[in-house]
């Protein structure tokens, strides 16, 4: 049995780049019976960002809420908040002792956030080792990330090989899982799709918020009668990712035909959306409209996380002379 975890910070709305890049794959891994997963929202890692706990918390359930809508079974694995379970923080100033400080100082995404950011706090600096303790707190054998996160599970294994290196086999090193075949999404300007660019697909937004959004995504000035390249259109990207080879086939027909305007793909994409995630946006508005639901989930969840998080904290305390 593999133990597979990971965690999305709930530093936004969850979109259309974490749905395909995270959250399908890592439910599809969950679905194997040879696996156990933990999956949690990272909330403590979201207070790097945001300040405001009213955000904080309807980003946390708008996160959850996507996670449940796509069919995650919280029966058979352990859905949680990272911070209620608070051995996690204990964890982090053990292994903060253990950590080189050059190592935080040369990691890339502390860079490119401290060039950014207008608030570059400690927190920011010491993320990788709170990110560090999410996955040896509970023994995780496979971490799925994206590749923005490989030098992450790279700084989790150096952490635990040292502490293992001076205390005996403690933590079990995590292995990454960086599926390449993954495509990044595009957002509405065809960089790719990020909170931070301000260019993401909501698809929980209602029918109308939608249309208006995909609406704003750029095309070029091709006039209306003139053919279309569909391989540099992010209309024709996104609607790729989401239909089926024949509705892809014909989208790239009519692009190249001629007298088919941008407006006509972007309707396409917003009714494929519609289509295709019916049943999602059906039950994410349940979940979001019954915040005490969600709040259920999570409380199942947490009290199995903790139950591992308490015996691997243990070992740790024992191994440093704390109990
Ligand atoms: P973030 O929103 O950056 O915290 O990312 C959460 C997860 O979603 C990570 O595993 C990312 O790799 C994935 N993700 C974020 N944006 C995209 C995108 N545009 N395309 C594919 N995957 C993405
Ligand atoms: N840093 C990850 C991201 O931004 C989120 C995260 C926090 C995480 N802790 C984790 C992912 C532990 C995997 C395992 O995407």
């Amino acid at each position: 049995m593999a133990r597979i975890l990971t965690g999305i910070q709930s530093s936004g709305k969850p979109h259309l780049g974490n749905l395909l890049g995270a959250i399908q794959p890592a439910i599809a891994l969950s679905e194997n019976e040879a696996n156990e997963s933990f999956f949690f929202i990272a909330d403590l890692h979201s207070l790097t960002t945001i300040k405001d706990p009213q955000i904080r918390v309807e980003n946390t359930h708008a996160v959850a809420a996507a996670w449940l809508a796509f069919g995650f079974d919280t029966e058979k694995n352990t859905f949680y908040r990272q911070s209620r379970v608070p051995q996690v923080c204990e964890l982090n100033w053990y292994l903060n002792c253990y950590t080189p400080f050059p190592m935080l100082a040369n990691a890339h995404s502390f860079k490119d956030k401290s060039d950014r950011l207008a608030d570059v706090n400690a927190g920011l600096f010491t993320y990788p080792v709170l990110m560090a303790c999410d996955i040896l707190l509970y023994d995780a054998d496979i971490v799925p990330v994206g590749k923005d996160q490989k030098q992450h599970l790279e700084m989790t294994r150096d952490i635990a090989s040292t502490f293992n290196h001076k205390h005996g086999d403690i933590f079990i090193l995590p292995e990454a899982q960086i599926d390449e075949t993954v495509m990044t999404v595009p957002g509405l300007d065809g960089q790719k799709m990020s909170k931070s660019y301000g260019n993401i697909i909501d698809i929980f937004q209602s029918d109308k918020e939608l249309k208006k959004n995909i609406n704003r995504i750029v095309s070029d000035s091709t006039p209306l009668e003139a053919p279309k390249n569909p391989d540099e259109d992010t209309t024709f990207a996104l609607y790729s990712l989401l239909a089926t080879p024949e509705q892809v086939a014909t989208m790239r027909k009519n692009y190249l035909g001629g007298n088919y305007g941008y407006g006509h793909a972007k309707k396409a994409l917003y009714e494929l959306i519609i289509d295709k995630f019916a049943k999602e946006r059906q039950v994410y508005n349940e979940y979001i409209n019954d915040p005490d639901l969600i709040e259920k989930e999570l409380a199942k969840g947490e009290e199995k996380a903790a139950a591992v998080a308490k015996k691997v904290l243990e070992r740790v305390k024992k191994a440093l002379g704390f109990a």
